[in-house]
């Protein structure tokens, strides 16, 4: 068994995503483990390097890790023909540039979502891919989320029967910043120049969440509101929040499902999780959350009785059952980066390309247009 090295810049991994997910809980721990087994039994050792605007940060965050190398050249990693692979989890306004510059260098690209902050600049990276021939990717982390993965395993053992409709509940309260509590998420989001807003931010992931386990997203109706208008940022200054911070939206799904899926940076969490996903199908119904996934089967569905006269006695959180941890769910991000590895080296099979994340670009701004119209819009197909 062979152990080969792959080459990858990684650029934006000081910032939230890209260090926790990406370089801490996916490449190191890749590192740690000895590398991606490929299907041939050989082995890929990442080697990363470490790329960002200040030289002593990403140098003291390589040697923090045992990382080799660190460079604020991007110009210059990008010119190196023993690194294959570009990464970005920079911020979503520069994210198209930067990778068309990593796929003009002759790289195989992967990044986070949103791909790109419209939806020409996500087809053009896209096209731009497919023309040069390099494998390319985007993360869709929420499918390897057990929660969501013990619903697909529901959907496939026929549990739902016909499936109808799909409540999701996402949110938590974000901190605005001015009384004692600083804001816990960085403070581009909040801002509309600067590639904020939840519309964009979360839409992406709604669109292969439904896509990929209710049904293909055909038509959206979305009501964005900001409901926080100012904040205080990293520096203790006030800035005007004019991004969306709640996106109230409804989709039609093919096959006839019917999801709803609130997002919110401004709601106070009651509920299993930080993001919920409540399915009803005719035999029976589940709610999943990050982790944990409940179910109620047709013939343990009760039957209650309104009445306001009387205060109600069924505890109904505790007539669902839940689905059993019967597998170690590894952390999603690095199972993505592990597939991507795969694909990149080995040719197998990898779906989750720059076209599929164009879509989710699509839908964010379908569901802005949607907000800024008052009305409903019907997805196109979309091809490159
Ligand atoms: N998959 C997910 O669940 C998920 C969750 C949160 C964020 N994201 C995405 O990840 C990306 C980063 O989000 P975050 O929350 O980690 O943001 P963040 O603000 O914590 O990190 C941003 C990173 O970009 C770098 N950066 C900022 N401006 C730059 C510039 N001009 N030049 C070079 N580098 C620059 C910062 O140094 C930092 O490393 C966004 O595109 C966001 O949509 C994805």
């Amino acid at each position: 068994m062979a152990t080969r090295r792959l080459g990858i810049v990684m650029h934006g991994v000081t910032g939230r995503m890209g260090l926790n997910q990406h370089l801490v809980r996916s490449i190191v721990a890749i590192r740690a483990q000895g590398g991606v087994t490929l299907p041939n039994g050989d082995r890929v050792m990442p080697d990363p390097i470490l790329v960002g605007r200040n030289a002593e940060k990403v140098q003291a965050l390589a040697r923090e890790h045992g990382i080799a190398r660190a460079t604020a050249d991007l110009a210059g990693a990008l010119k190196n023909p023993d690194d294959t692979i570009f990464f970005d989890a920079a911020t979503t306004q520069a994210r198209a540039d930067l990778v068309t510059r990593a796929l003009e260098a002759g790289k195989h690209v992967y990044c986070e979502k949103p791909v790109a902050d419209s939806l020409d600049k996500a087809l053009a990276i896209a096209r731009l891919a497919k023309a040069k021939g390099l494998k390319n990717g985007v993360v869709q982390d929420k499918l390897f989320l057990p929660g969501l993965r013990k619903l697909r395993m529901l959907r496939e053992a026929g549990f739902f029967g016909r499936m109808f409709a799909v409540r999701g509940e996402f949110g938590y309260w974000v901190f605005e910043g001015d009384w004692g509590q600083p804001a816990q998420r960085p403070s581009w989001n909040y801002k509309t120049a600067e590639g904020g807003g939840i519309i964009l931010d979360m839409l992406c992931h709604w669109r292969y969440v439904l896509d990929n386990l209710f049904g293909a997203v055909k038509s959206v109706s979305c009501l964005g509101a900001t409901h926080i208008p100012s904040r205080v940022d990293e520096a203790g200054k006030t800035y005007p929040a004019d991004a969306d911070d709640a996106a109230y939206a409804t989709f039609q799904l093919e096959g006839g499902v019917i999801a709803h899926i609130n997002s919110s940076w401004a709601v106070r969490v009651r509920r299993d999780d930080l993001v919920t996903f409540h399915v009803d199908g005719t035999h029976g119904s589940a709610v999943a959350g990050l982790t944990r996934c409940f179910t109620q089967h047709r013939v343990n569905t009760p039957r209650p009785v309104w009445n306001p006269d009387v205060p109600q006695t069924i505890d109904f959180f505790e007539q669902w059952e839940e689905v059993p941890e019967n597998f170690t769910y590894e952390n999603g991000f690095k199972i993505q980066w592990e597939d991507f590895i795969r694909h990149v080296v080995a040719d197998t099979p990898w779906k989750n390309d720059l076209l599929e994340g164009a879509k989710g670009v699509q839908l964010a701004e379908l569901g802005l247009k949607s907000w800024a119209e008052r009305r409903w819009i019907d997805v196109p197909e979309l091809k490159i």
